[in-house]
């Protein structure tokens, strides 16, 4: 896979795919995002790879947000459509099926920070900024900010992030639940990767049915939801995998996991 916005590194399993677009701190533009939209149809479509981590280029942005010079001149019915496409790709990362890692280097600033909310885990470096500040253009967020950030913080938090427009560091992100966990930033990269191989080496179908689990179940009333939980914990004791974790449990050594 080899794009002009998106650098494509493969380390094993894992695919580490960096935004390219340091000259305008990596804002998204409607070339990247059909890029990132190929990019995680390749990684959905490709059983060799089990985790997709993002990060952005150079030391100063992971996404400074979808591009201004191009969203300066939509009218209504484009500005809707680029809002529709941007939420299509977002959806599509969260959908993978595969967990998918934001390695937050820099500004996560509008699509930055939407885009950092879609991934399945958040780790930042501590010169990291977090923010929505649509607001402060005259406009909302219109990649999925105003219904994942308050599904991740809490409405209050979230409305307090929206309206203010503010910027918060690393350190607050973490403590009101935006991102997992804050490394200095030289350390960044490594550790993203670390924790990629770590969720690489877990059973592929039952990540899988979890993140299915845990997305479609948040949408559903609790009754159906654990019906959902109990219907894939049925299909994950199907596998070839759940045979393979078990023995190796009783016989005392680590589990490989197949995929199957
Ligand atoms: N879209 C397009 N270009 C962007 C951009 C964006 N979202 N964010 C930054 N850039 C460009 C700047 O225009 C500038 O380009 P230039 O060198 O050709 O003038 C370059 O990236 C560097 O940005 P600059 O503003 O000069 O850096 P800074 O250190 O002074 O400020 C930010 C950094 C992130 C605070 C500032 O760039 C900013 O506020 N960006 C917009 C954030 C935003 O509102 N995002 C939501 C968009 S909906």
């Amino acid at each position: 896979m080899t794009f002009e916005t998106l650098l494509v590194e493969q380390h094993g399993t894992v695919v580490l795919v960096t935004l390219n677009r340091p000259q305008a701190l990596n804002a998204l533009n409607g070339q990247l995002l059909a890029e990132m939209s190929a990019l995680i149809a390749g990684v959905a479509s490709d059983a060799g790879l089990r985790v997709l981590v993002l990060t952005g280029a150079g030391d100063r942005a992971f996404g400074a947000g979808a591009d201004i010079a191009e969203l300066a001149s939509l009218d209504a019915e484009g500005a809707r459509n680029f809002a529709a496409s941007g939420q299509a790709v977002f959806g599509a990362l969260e959908r993978l099926g595969k967990p998918s890692i934001a390695a937050i280097n820099g500004f996560a600033l509008g699509g930055g920070c939407e885009l950092a909310m879609a991934c399945t885990l958040r780790l930042a470096a501590d010169t990291a900024q977090f923010g929505q500040p649509e607001i402060d253009l005259g406009i909302i967020p219109g990649f999925g900010g105003s219904q994942r950030l308050a599904r991740l913080v809490g409405r209050g938090r979230a409305l307090s992030l929206l309206l203010g427009g503010h910027r918060i560091g690393a350190i607050e992100a973490e403590r009101i639940g935006l991102i997992n966990r804050v490394v200095p930033a030289a350390e960044l990269k490594a550790e993203a990767l670390v924790l990629a191989q770590e969720l690489a080496g877990k059973a592929p179908l039952a990540v899988r049915y979890l993140l299915n689990a845990v997305y479609a179940g948040a949408d559903l009333p609790l009754e159906h939801a654990l019906q959902l939980e109990a219907t894939l914990f049925g299909l994950s004791a199907s596998t070839a995998d759940m045979k393979e974790g078990t023995r190796a449990f009783l016989e005392k050594r680590k589990p490989e996991f197949r995929g199957r």
